[in-house]
């Protein structure tokens, strides 16, 4: 990383994916390369290194604000303004609890703290081994199947506190 930042400062607006290549191959240059170094770039890039990445780590960051000669501090305002942005690796499996005004009322707080428990995590927070995420939703829009639970891409319909462990389970 260090020779990257050292091509970008001594060859600033002249660079081809080819030429960045050759001094490194990350993901993060996968992305810088495919922008010209313009502030105005700032939000794009952020997005294309986190969708690269899954988030917008502190190396990145820092590259970011190398790379478009912009402030940390004004990369990472810039970021934690959006909801978009997450500053945190995201688990394998991003666990879902809705708690909806229908799940809310059939279980869905008993729901979420069983799967806080079992995970020893907060909504927000990815396990220690990076297995988990955990996150809260406002509705999933089939209220029908309250209390509902999202693994993924997979929905569990009227979940119980029984049936979450069992959930967990296949995914472990
Ligand atoms: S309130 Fe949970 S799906 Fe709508």
């Amino acid at each position: 990383m260090k020779a990257f930042r050292e091509y970008f400062k001594n060859n600033r607006f002249n660079i081809t994916c080819g030429e960045a290549k050759e001094i490194v191959d990350t993901k993060i240059i996968g992305v810088l390369v495919q922008f010209t170094r313009d502030r105005r770039n700032l939000i794009p890039v952020l997005q294309k290194v986190q969708e690269a990445e899954g988030y917008l780590s502190a190396e990145s960051i820092t590259e970011i604000s190398h790379f478009l000669d912009v402030s940390e501090n004004d990369v990472y305002s810039v970021a934690s303004f959006y909801a978009q942005f997450r500053f945190t690796r995201p688990g394998d499996h991003i666990i879902k609890v809705c708690l909806g005004t229908a799940c809310h009322v059939r279980g869905g707080e008993r729901i979420l703290d069983n799967v806080e428990r079992e995970l020893d995590i907060q909504p927000g927070q990815t396990t220690s081994d990076y297995k988990f995420g955990l996150e809260r939703v406002a509705c999933f829009g089939c209220c029908a199947l309250a209390p509902v639970m999202v693994v993924d891409q997979n929905v569990y319909s009227r979940v119980t506190p029984a049936k979450t462990k069992k959930i967990l389970e296949l995914y472990k």
